[in-house]
């Protein structure tokens, strides 16, 4: 298939584009800046620059463009202020959608896979029930996380109901891998400045980047039109039982223990690791998809991340 992928040279764009390249497929990577369009041709992919936040621009650039499929993999997270990296996801998961719509559509495309996350279920402890697909996604929920859910709803509502388009939602665990927020993890855990409550936390899923980018791929080769998909590894994890892992591995002590309340000064970190709590199934992902995680759990990805970082 030939493919636009927005996003290509970002934290799952990369390993994607080497993924699609490598099993035939044909990449068209968006990005703003000529230097990542080089970067994106030395990969074996084409490049074309563009905003996809300015409509005119994006229709402009993919002018010449023919493709199968588009893939959404946009995100603002790169930015180290927390308002900014949240407002500017939202603003790609909304109007950006909207946009790369209209160039699926300017391009013939009659696919669109769209990045969301499993955290759409809710910044709450869902106690021991497994989060299956079924389960209600994106449900108003007044507060701090009220416009990450209302954007993560409108990319999945936008994708599935698009005509002549046939959408899925990849709805990703939290990434680890060689990308920013993994080395930034590492850096806080060796200095012993990331803090873990004392109750261990709740849990969390995760998913290495190599096995997203696998799974995409997948999707976008099997995946069932107007359908999500939970993409995780095979094991939620603790909090706790995630850190002192990576301590472990990386020679370092292992992460302060602190009461829950005082990790409410960083509201961010207060509601991930200690408000929110589920357990969320990949059974639909590995039965219709046909894949599996190569790295099935923290244990088998956290020496790679260690070793990566050396
Ligand atoms: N599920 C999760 O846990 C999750 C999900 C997403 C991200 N993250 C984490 O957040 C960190 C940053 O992720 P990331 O690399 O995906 O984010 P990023 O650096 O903010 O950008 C991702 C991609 O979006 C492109 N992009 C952003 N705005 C654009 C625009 N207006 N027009 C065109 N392209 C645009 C960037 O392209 P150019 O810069 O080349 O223009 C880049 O390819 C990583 O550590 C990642 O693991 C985690």
């Amino acid at each position: 298939m030939r493919l636009l992928l927005a996003g290509a040279s970002g934290a799952v764009g990369s390993p994607l584009t080497r993924q699609l390249i490598a099993a035939g497929h044909q990449v068209v990577g968006i990005t703003r800046s000529q230097a990542n369009a080089e970067r994106l041709r030395t990969s074996g992919a084409e490049a074309v620059v563009a905003d996809v936040m300015n409509r005119e621009n994006l229709l402009t650039a993919v002018r010449d463009v023919r493709a199968d499929a588009v893939i959404h993999q946009l995100t603002a997270l790169r930015s180290t202020n927390v308002r900014e990296a949240m407002q500017g996801t939202n603003n790609l998961r909304t109007t950006g959608t909207a946009h790369l719509l209209a160039a699926a559509r300017a391009v013939g495309a009659h696919r669109f896979l769209t990045q969301s996350i499993v955290l759409g279920y809710g910044y709450r402890d869902h106690g021991p029930h497994v989060i299956t697909e079924d389960d209600p996604f994106a449900e108003p929920a007044p507060g701090r996380f009220e416009p990450a859910i209302t954007a993560l709803r409108s990319t999945e509502e936008q994708v599935f109901s698009a005509d002549a388009v046939e959408g899925i939602a990849l709805r990703y665990g939290l990434f680890y891998g060689r990308d920013s927020f993994t080395r930034m993890i590492i850096n806080l855990v060796r200095k012993r400045r990331l803090p873990v409550p004392s109750s261990g936390g709740g849990y969390a899923n995760f998913i290495y980047l190599e096995d997203a980018a696998a799974a995409t791929v997948a999707a976008l080769e099997k995946g069932r039109a107007g359908q999500a998909y939970n993409i995780v590894d095979d094991e939620p994890v603790r909090w706790a039982d995630y850190l002192d892992a990576l301590a472990a591995e990386l020679g370092a002590r292992p992460p302060w223990r602190v009461p829950s309340w005082m990790l409410r000064a960083i509201p961010y970190l207060h509601t991930i690791m200690t408000i929110t709590s589920m357990r969320v199934s990949n059974a639909k992902a590995r039965r219709e998809l046909g894949w599996a995680p190569a790295v099935s759990t923290y244990r088998d990805g956290i020496p790679l991340v260690a070793r990566a970082s050396r």
